[in-house]
């Protein structure tokens, strides 16, 4: 299920805190060096929301807009997202946003910082942080978007494609977890026919509001 990690991988293991509630996860992470991905970036961008939260969001990895705010899903894909969650009958004040990579990966050009997809040693790296948050928060549905995120909490046997809409049950670390996988909103945002790819994405976010009842 989770990749099988080189010793001489990255990871951020070492500058987590013992004690382990959101804020001092969220302290911490600010001064995170566990990967090479911290030195262009401006910031940790750390997830927010409740430590109630009984639904729990995980993008990929902040973007331009994020990087600069120092929030999660601020910016053009987290517009839709907030919009998409509204119509699917869920209290986005009442969830908790965070990332799979918690700094901004990009190509630096001339006139602006192009985004770069993780690589596997970034998302090994950040998964210390990911898995922190989500036992301080331990809540009752993680909904995946995207690949990536995919891929840090169930590995490549779940497929986006494949499997969106529908509620995985899965022994993890924390114990029985379920999950609820979609497409990544930027993906709706690119989509050729865009109106088809948001219903589809508020239809799964439906599966998830009626999972929380
Ligand atoms: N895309 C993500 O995956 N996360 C963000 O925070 C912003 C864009």
């Amino acid at each position: 299920m989770s990749v099988k990690v080189p010793p001489d991988w990255p990871t951020a293991a070492a500058y987590l805190p013992e004690r382990g509630s959101l804020t001092a996860l969220r302290d911490a992470a600010a001064g995170c060096r566990g990967c090479p991905l911290w030195e262009p970036a401006t910031q940790t961008v750390f997830g927010r929301g409740p430590a109630t939260a009984r639904l729990v969001l995980v993008g990929e990895q902040p973007g331009d807009v994020e990087d600069r705010d120092g929030k999660p899903f601020v910016g053009p894909a987290g517009r839709l997202l907030v919009k998409a969650l509204e119509e699917a009958g869920i209290d986005k004040s009442a969830t908790y946003v965070t990332n799979a990579v918690k700094h901004f990966r990009f190509t630096p050009t001339p006139k602006r910082r192009i985004h770069a997809t993780p690589d596997t040693v970034h998302v090994e790296a950040c998964k210390p942080w990911l898995t922190a948050e989500l036992r301080a928060i331990d809540p009752e549905l993680v909904v995946l978007l995207g690949a990536t995120a995919i891929r840090s909490l169930l590995g490549t046997s779940v497929k986006v494609t494949r499997d969106r809409g529908t509620l995985i049950e899965r022994e993890t670390t924390l114990g029985t977890k379920r999950f609820l996988v979609t497409p990544h909103p930027s993906a709706v945002l690119r989509a050729d026919d865009r109106e088809a790819a948001y219903s589809a994405l508020v239809h799964d976010l439906r599966v998830a509001a009626a999972a929380l009842g």
